[in-house]
């Protein structure tokens, strides 16, 4: 310890953390209050009637999917875009609103304003406030014109009276107040502003990765108070509660794409499978639902931004034969008699069925979470128009116990040239 310190700076210290502290409360006070009074711009606009064209209609329909907007809005067996669903995060549960046209549960009194409001700044048409679990971090990036053209192709559903469930969220959270606080320190609405430096392609895909995209929602670390913390740093992030763990998009030894990549990706996005990997879990939702529908156009467009997000990525550390680790014998064992059928004897995989577990990011990077959501669970690559009928991988919760499947993951971490930390049993706890 510094015990050559007298008493007196420390005090002093202390004193001004104290002060420091105390004037960050009172401005984060003082915006607050701010916020509650409603000094946040409000939109005026005129209140005409609504026409919509055609174009703009399909145009919407497809910037919904773009958005995977009834991912959240539409529950299962119920009905279409009628909300309801439950979204879980670390302070309780988040219900999905109804976006039917329904007058009296739905959009049906909204104005276009009035959604873009709910879009771009995250606040309903009463004018209260909505929480982040409706990803409007992201979404306040839309422009206008797509705002617009998604609230026509809302208004062409069947109106469902379904009235919006009460969220189930601990003290304080459930609090306006406590939203506005957590909106002072961790939102600001702002407008996707085009690079003029870049070409018209990389600017389109950056639009709909941080925009419409929403990739953050996954790929972007959280806070304590489940914060991005710069909305469009796609450094990788745990998904709360479900223990996946969307890998960084801007580095190469985890899902950042390589230049030489571009078209591989392009073809994840679109299909779920491409040479070496395959989407699981959320991100075969995500292809499912989202990506497969968008054009070739578009995703390329992503593609190119995301390449150039990963541009800057260190590269692989070069292993020294000596620093090799030992595979586990045990892992070995369990691995030839229960994945080698598939992924072969020496990880290699069988193309356009099995994954290569060698020479894998998946298997290598530094979070295992995926790795034991995969071998507990099992799982489809998605179905989709370009690979509809995926082969399938058999859950082995029933099959193998913690240590077995830790066993087996520090293998496939270690065997045939690839090189991870080993996965403890605890972490195989910890992750289901
Ligand atoms: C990750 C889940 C998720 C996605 C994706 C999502 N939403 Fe939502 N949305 C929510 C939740 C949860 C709420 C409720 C928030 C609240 O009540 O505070 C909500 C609320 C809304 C509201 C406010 C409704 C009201 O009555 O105040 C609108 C409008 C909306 N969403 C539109 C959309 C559109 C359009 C898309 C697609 C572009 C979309 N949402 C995608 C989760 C989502
Ligand atoms: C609902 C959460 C979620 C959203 C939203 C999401 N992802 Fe993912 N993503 C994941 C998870 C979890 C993984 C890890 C599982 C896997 O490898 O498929 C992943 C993996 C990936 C991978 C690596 C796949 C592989 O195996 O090589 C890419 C590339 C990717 N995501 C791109 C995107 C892009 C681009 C977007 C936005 C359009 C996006 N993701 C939105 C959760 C999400
Ligand atoms: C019947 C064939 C089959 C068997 C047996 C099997 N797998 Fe798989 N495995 C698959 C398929 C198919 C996928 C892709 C699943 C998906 O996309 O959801 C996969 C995916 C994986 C992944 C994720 C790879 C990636 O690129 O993200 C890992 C890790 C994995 N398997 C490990 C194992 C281990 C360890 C075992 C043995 C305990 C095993 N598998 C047994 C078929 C199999």
């Amino acid at each position: 310890m510094h015990c050559r310190r007298n008493g007196k700076p420390m005090i002093k210290k202390s004193l001004q953390t104290r002060l420091g502290l105390l004037a960050v409360v009172v401005l984060v006070g003082a915006m607050t209050i701010w916020y509650l009074s409603g000094a946040e711009p409000v939109i005026a606009e005129a209140q005409t009637p609504f026409a919509a064209t055609s174009q703009q209609v399909e145009q919407g329909a497809y910037l919904a999917r773009a958005g995977n907007c009834a991912a959240c809005h539409t529950a299962r067996g119920g009905a279409v875009y009628a909300g309801g669903v439950g979204i879980a995060t670390p302070f309780g549960t988040v219900y999905s609103s109804n976006l039917t046209p329904d007058a009296a549960t739905g959009l049906g009194n909204w104005s276009p304003a009035d959604f873009w409001r709910a879009m771009h700044q995250g606040r309903s048409r009463d004018g209260h406030w909505l929480y982040p679990a409706f990803p409007y971090t992201s979404y306040t990036l839309i422009r206008r014109e797509d705002s617009d053209a998604l609230f026509a192709y809302l208004r062409t559903l069947a109106p469902v009276t379904q009235p919006n469930q009460a969220h189930a969220l601990a003290f304080p959270w459930r609090s306006q107040t406590a939203l506005a606080v957590w909106r002072v320190l961790f939102f600001k609405s702002a407008g996707f502003e085009p690079d003029p430096a870049r070409t018209p392609q990389w600017n389109r895909g950056a639009y709909l990765v941080r925009g419409l995209g929403h990739c953050a929602a996954c790929h972007a670390p959280r806070n304590l108070l489940g914060a991005t913390h710069e909305a469009n740093a796609l450094r990788g992030g745990v998904i709360p509660v479900q223990h996946w763990y969307a890998p960084s998009l801007v580095d190469t030894r985890e899902a950042g794409v390589q230049p030489d990549d571009i078209a591989q990706t392009v073809q994840l996005l679109k299909t779920g499978i491409a040479a070496g990997r395959s989407a699981m879990g959320p991100m075969a939702e995500v292809v499912v639902r989202s990506t497969q529908h968008l054009t070739d156009v578009d995703l390329q467009a992503m593609a190119v931004y995301l390449a150039d997000l990963a541009s800057a990525s260190p590269p692989a550390p070069v292993l020294r034969a000596a620093d090799r680790p030992t595979p586990s014998v045990t892992g070995e064992k369990i691995y030839t008699r229960h994945c080698a059928q598939c992924h072969g004897e020496r990880g290699e995989g069988a193309p356009g069925a099995y994954a290569p577990l060698a020479g894998n990011r998946a298997v290598t990077m530094g979070h295992s979470a995926n790795l034991v959501q995969a071998v507990l669970k099992g799982g489809f690559p998605p179905a989709t128009a370009g690979n509809p009928r995926p082969f399938g991988m058999p859950p082995f919760r029933q099959t193998l116990d913690d240590a077995e499947v830790a066993e087996v993951l520090s293998y496939i971490r270690q065997a045939w040239g690839n090189a991870a930390p080993a996965v403890s049993v605890l972490e195989v706890m910890q992750r289901q």
